[in-house]
């Protein structure tokens, strides 16, 4: 068993952190303020092949590994939450989905722009009374056989990156009377007709991401869009959450050492009783506390990551990963901020947008609850 990255992986990371400190951290205060990312930072991401990293060469992408993916989104998550999960729910909510599930043709028409960095992507299950129940679609996509497509009429909301992606994988109900296998999962190109992008849902963390309620009105799909077989939209979601919840992790640990990193260089400037706050052993003990937590939640991440990678089942792996790493993520911002007092609760010392940022955390690609049926799931509890 290895708990090292190897040379490979210790270079990538470098080269994401690099990245990460020189185009992301400078944008981070101001595009939480404007609630908005910065339209360059985006075209950068495409550039330096953020989009593409654990699909194959193939198809354009960058031929990495799904734990290569994990530490991408972990040096972003660790200047910007915001950009951490902008690169997931592409990844692993869109393009995973086509790429696990689509056919030649479909992988060259839409994974392949997907991963390129042509494009981005984002995914339309939660409906406002679909949530946690993300069986209870209300979505329709009824065939209309003359014309060889479907149409899709209802609703999705907090879909990720809806603003500027030009793909949605959409679920819908093509069957109601079968519950979970009446679901189908279509690619949706978001310019079709009848589509309306609302603006950004006004929100307490992850601010510069783009969040938006979607609504689809006699929105006419070929049925050459559709990922595989009419019913299989719910284990298609499913197989595609197992992946993104790895990823939410990886994001839910970078908000954690970003939080922990801004209050270990503050406790050494402050000065407090003649000394700088770093000298109080009840310090050194929060933060060797904090630092442990981290690693604990990261090992999980890897875990979850290179069992993937190696092809075995990592559905349970992904949930424990993120049930940790999303409560690590909370504890450790709230000690941040706790530890730098009022300067901490001010918004020029960042520490705070981490603590807002790392709640969502623990709600999106499933909450910590569904992390529990998940897990108690697999281990056959009842
Ligand atoms: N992989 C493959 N198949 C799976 C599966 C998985 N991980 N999980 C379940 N299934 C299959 C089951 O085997 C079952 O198939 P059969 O009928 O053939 O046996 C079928 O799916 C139904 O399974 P369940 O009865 O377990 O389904 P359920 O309705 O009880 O739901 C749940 C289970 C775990 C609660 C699920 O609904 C769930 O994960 N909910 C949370 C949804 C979620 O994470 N939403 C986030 C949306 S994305 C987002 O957050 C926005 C963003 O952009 C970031």
């Amino acid at each position: 068993m290895i708990f090292k990255l190897n040379e490979e992986q210790l270079a990538n990371q470098e080269k994401y952190r690099a990245f990460a400190e020189a185009k992301v951290k400078p944008l981070a205060e101001e595009m939480d303020e404007n609630e908005k990312l910065d339209e360059g930072l985006l075209d950068d991401l495409k550039k330096e092949g953020f989009l593409g990293i654990p699909f194959s060469k193939e198809y354009g992408g960058v031929g990495g590994t799904y734990l290569d993916y994990c530490l991408a989104v972990e040096e972003l998550s660790k200047c910007d939450g915001s950009t951490g999960v902008t690169i997931s729910v592409h990844t692993s909510l869109c393009c995973s989905c086509i790429d696990s599930f689509g056919t030649e043709e479909q992988k060259q028409k839409f994974l392949r722009p997907l991963v390129d960095g042509t494009s981005y992507g984002c995914f339309g299950l939660t409906e406002p009374n679909a949530g946690s129940d993300a069986a209870g679609q209300q979505t329709e996509a009824v065939y209309d056989e003359a014309a060889d497509e479907y149409v899709i009429n209802g609703s999705k909301i907090f879909t990720t990156n809806a603003e500027f992606a030009d793909y949605c994988i959409v679920f819908a109900m093509t069957d109601k009377s079968l519950g979970t296998k009446g679901i189908t999962a279509f690619v949706v190109d978001l310019r079709s007709p009848g589509v309306k992008v609302n603006p950004s849902i006004k929100r307490m963390g992850i601010r510069a991401a783009s969040n938006c309620e979607v609504f689809y009105e006699d929105v006419r799909v070929p049925a050459a869009n559709r990922l595989s077989e009419e019913g299989k939209g719910f284990k298609i979601a499913m197989k595609a959450l197992d992946g993104g919840r790895i990823g939410i992790a990886a994001q839910a640990v970078g908000i954690a050492q970003g939080a922990l990193d801004i209050a270990l260089a503050y406790v050494k400037e402050r000065h407090q009783f003649g000394r700088p706050i770093a000298a109080f052993q009840t310090t050194q003990f929060k933060l060797a506390q904090m630092q442990t937590e981290i690693d604990a939640a990261r090992l999980l991440v890897y875990r979850a990551a290179t069992t993937k990678d190696d092809g075995e089942v990592y559905g349970p792996q992904a949930a424990m990963a993120k049930l940790k790493a999303s409560a690590v993520a909370n504890d450790v911002c709230r000690e941040a901020v706790q530890l730098m007092g009022g300067y901490g609760y001010c918004r020029e010392y960042q520490a705070e947008r981490y603590l807002r940022d790392a709640k969502i955390t623990e709600i999106y690609e499933g909450t910590s609850e569904v992390m529990k049926m998940v897990i108690s799931g697999a281990m056959k509890v009842k």
